[in-house]
Formats: structure tokens, sequence, C-alpha cells
């Protein structure tokens, strides 16, 4: 994988202005750190944590461009110069015509699942994301996972794990009929697949299949960038375009599009709904006042709005994207060369650890991925994130968990904010547990809340 970065070695297109001193703890410390946190990473403080990779949400880095923007913000209630300016670099990168801001990506989702979801609605898509379905399911929509089997199997090295399966989707036409189908909802890349890419070939083949029934396709591009730049080094075709011009090939195939503003964007906060159909638009702007703010600021700070405009170009740059992609692919190889089993092929925004050959000895109900977070933490401070069945949530119906075949913890990198040393302590402590890992025990939980439980619940070591 990572046909362009395996040759030649890479330097961060960046150096380093500013630092934030990190926390170096004992073990004893973090010993009580884990428990009071019963768990569950999410409720550790950040000042316990010597190396972050919980998430790549609003962790990034900004630039000295952005920081100079910040002072640039214009705080009106209304009609901030900034908003435009990132309504104009929406519309330049992406292609959409209409933007509604909103404070981050679930904002987004929230609206756009009021305005086109009705109760007994099916929403097909490329695996389901925690929030994203939350918000379908709030809607009184159904999510039915229509992405390629390939997905569901970690040691498959299929290039675009992505991928939408076109005959699962035509299934799913027949079997509730494209009346019930509002839209699909197309993410890129799959975070909860590993940050696996969509190909450029799928995303136009299922427009096509699409089109015929009146289905439209919205697309949460949170990481789209990422996306792009595995479509340039794997897709037949693709290597002599732009970076741009495969991002604006392939939300020309969507009617639509949320964002979480905190991944590719390279800001600490902010999210949007990106718009071509004028009643959506017309609708969704109308709604954002009542949830989130007035339709020029949606929760957001006009220094915000102006960091997220520079942060779109940034984004889509060659270099930042090869260092980018490049580090998580140097974290993923180090481990897995020591024969730690992890998601292949390695994806955009961090290194999946499959958790159920990691630890063979636990069911899926001792939380085996949940404890190895806890692990990971303990061995060296280092904080991941459960992506399994812990994550997945409960059948609203039937009350039973769900059983996601992947078992995963994630290991997400920050954008610009950390170097390969850090990533070679990450990959120490991660092989330290590996070589106790016959010893380790599963979990019971404890606390279990009753909606995006992975956040907030506690647990108890077996
Ligand atoms: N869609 C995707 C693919 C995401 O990864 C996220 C957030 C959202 C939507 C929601 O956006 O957080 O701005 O409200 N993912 C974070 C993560 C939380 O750690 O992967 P948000």
């Amino acid at each position: 994988m990572a046909e362009g970065i395996r040759r030649r070695s890479w330097a961060e297109p960046w150096k380093v202005k500013v630092v934030e001193p990190v926390r170096v703890t004992t073990r004893a410390e973090r010993e009580s750190a884990l428990e009071e946190a019963g768990w569950n990473t999410f409720l550790l403080r950040s000042r316990d944590v010597t190396i972050d990779l919980l998430t790549d949400s609003g962790t990034s880095a900004m630039s000295a461009q952005q920081w100079a923007a910040m002072m640039l913000g214009d705080e009106a209630y209304a009609g901030s110069a900034n908003f435009y300016h990132m309504e104009e670099a929406i519309q330049t990168v992406y292609g959409y015509p209409h933007v509604v801001p909103t404070h981050q990506g679930r904002a987004a989702e929230h609206i756009i699942s009021k305005v086109l979801i009705s109760p007994g609605d099916v929403i097909p898509g490329n695996m389901y994301f925690t929030t994203t379905r939350m918000h379908q399911e709030l809607a009184g929509g159904t999510f039915v996972d229509v992405i390629i089997d390939e997905a569901h199997d970690p040691d498959s090295e299929h290039p675009f794990k992505g991928n939408v399966d076109l005959d699962k989707m035509r299934a799913v036409i027949r079997e509730h009929g494209a009346k019930r189908i509002p839209y699909v909802s197309l993410a890129a890349t799959v975070n909860m697949a590993g940050g696996q890419p969509v190909s450029l070939g799928n995303i136009s083949a299922l427009h096509e299949l699409c089109r015929g029934h009146g289905i439209p396709i919205y697309l949460d591009k949170t990481r789209i960038a990422e996306n792009a730049w595995f479509i340039k080094l794997r897709e037949p075709g693709c290597a002599d375009k732009s970076i741009r011009e495969i991002i604006l090939e392939m939300c020309s195939h969507t009617e639509g599009a949320w964002m979480s503003a905190k991944k590719d964007h390279l800001v600490n906060i902010g999210g949007y709904l990106a718009l071509r159909d004028e009643r959506v638009f017309e609708e969704a702007r109308n709604l954002v006042v009542v949830y989130e703010g007035l339709h020029t600021y949606g929760g957001m700070t006009g220094r915000d709005m102006e960091a997220l405009a520079r942060g779109i170009y940034e984004s889509v740059d060659h270099d930042h994207l090869h260092s980018r992609v490049g580090q998580v692919v140097y974290l993923g190889e180090k481990v897995a060369r020591e024969g730690v089993p992890i998601v292949k092929p390695i994806g955009g925004h961090a290194v999946f650890l499959n958790a159920r050959k990691f630890l063979p000895h636990l069911p899926q109900d001792a939380f085996p991925a949940q404890r190895l977070t806890g692990e990971i933490y303990l061995e060296g401070g280092v904080r991941t994130m459960e992506r399994g069945i812990v994550s997945a949530g409960r059948d609203m119906r039937t009350g039973e968990h769900n059983r996601p075949a992947l078992e995963l913890v994630r290991v997400a990198l920050p954008r610009r904010v950390y170097t390969q040393a850090h990533m070679d302590v990450t990959a120490e402590t991660v092989l330290e547990a590996w070589d106790r890992r016959d010893a380790i025990k599963g979990l019971e939980m404890v606390y279990e809340p009753k909606y995006l439980r992975f956040f907030q619940a506690r647990f108890r070591p077996l």
C-alpha cells in the first residue's frame, strides 16, 4: 500500500513554531486515572494522557496562516465577512452552490436527517457511523448497510473497501421501493471500516443506478481529501489527476454533503451542509436558526469560519496529504511488522488494531477492544478508542447489542501534531501490550447510557 510513499522517505512539510508540553505519568498514576474513568478512554482527563490518539477530530494543529486569519474574525451576528469566505471556498473546492453552517458534523447530520427523512424510511449507506445513524434513527429512519463484504473483513486487501455493493443496493430498492429511500448515505472515507476509501468508479456507478430511481446521494465528506489521496494512488487512470480534480468529480455525483470540519479542514471546531437542491437548502437554512444559530454562522464564530476557509485549501495540498497519510502508514507498518493484527490496507486517518485477533481468547461480550484501549493506556499513556461492540450500541427495536464483525481499537492521528518519534513510542507501547496479550482479561459494563453509549459507559475488569 501507499505505493508512492514506500520508496522515498518524506519529511513533514512544516516546522514547529509553538510547542505544548505533554506530561509523562507513572504506571501507578495511570492505574488510578483509568479506574476513575471506568476503563473508558473518553472519560480520562487529557492531563493524564501523554500521546493522545483518541481522535483526529478537532485535534489538528492550525497553520500560521490559519492563526493569522483568526485575527480577521468579523464577529457580526449577521452577514459576517468570514461566512462569505467560507462559502466561496466550499463552492470553489467542492462545487456545491449552497452552504448552511453548523457548529460541527453531527449538527449538520441532525438537520439533513430532519429535512430528508420521514418515519418508516430506509437509508442505505456504506457502513454506519455512530452519530450519522443515530440522527437517521431519531428522524424515524432505518439505516441499511450496503458496503461490500470485504469491508467487514480486516484482512481483505481490497483497495477500496469503502465501496458500495451495487447488488445490495439494488436489493434494498427492490425490497423497500425507491419511494421509501430518501437518499443514499455515502461516506468518504469510511471511518468504522478503518478509514477506507470509496473509488471514483464506484461513486459514478452508484450515481448511475440511483439516478434511474430518482434517489439522490448525500456525501459524508468529513475525510474526503484523504479519500481523494487514495484514489490518486490506487485507482487506474487517476494518477495524473490533481486532488482537487478528484474531489470535484466525487462531489459532482452527489446532491449534497455534510461535513465535520474538525477533521480534514484542519480546524478545532466547525461543520456545514453543502447543497444543490434549492428546496432542501431552503428548509435546512430555516431549521439551522432553530438549532444552531443564524444561517451566516450556525454556531461558529467569525474567526472559526475564517480559519476553516483557509483550512479547506490547505487540506487539498499534495504535500500535506503525502505526509499526513504517510505518517499513518508509518505507524501501521511498524506494528504490523511485529505481527500485531491490524485492518488492511492501512487507512487514511488511523491505524485500526484487530482486537478479535489480538485477544482471541475473549468473547465479544467481554468487550475485548474496550479492554485493549485500557491496556494500551496503562502501558504508555497512549489514548486510543474502542470501535467494536460498545460503539455499535443496541438495536433500537429489539434492545439487543448490535454485534459488528469488526471489533477494533482505533489509533487515530491528529493532523500536523505528532512527530515520528511519537509514532515510535506509540508502536512500542502497543507492542508491550501485544507481548503480554495472553494474560489480558475482559471487562463488564457497569453503566450504560441510552444514546451513543461508548462516550460515557463505565466498565469494570473481570
Ligand atoms: N461523520 C464522520 C465520518 C465522523 O467521523 C464524524 C465524527 C462525524 C460525522 C460527526 O462529526 O464529531 O463533528 O459531530 N467523528 C469523530 C471521530 C467523533 O472521532 O471519528 P462531529
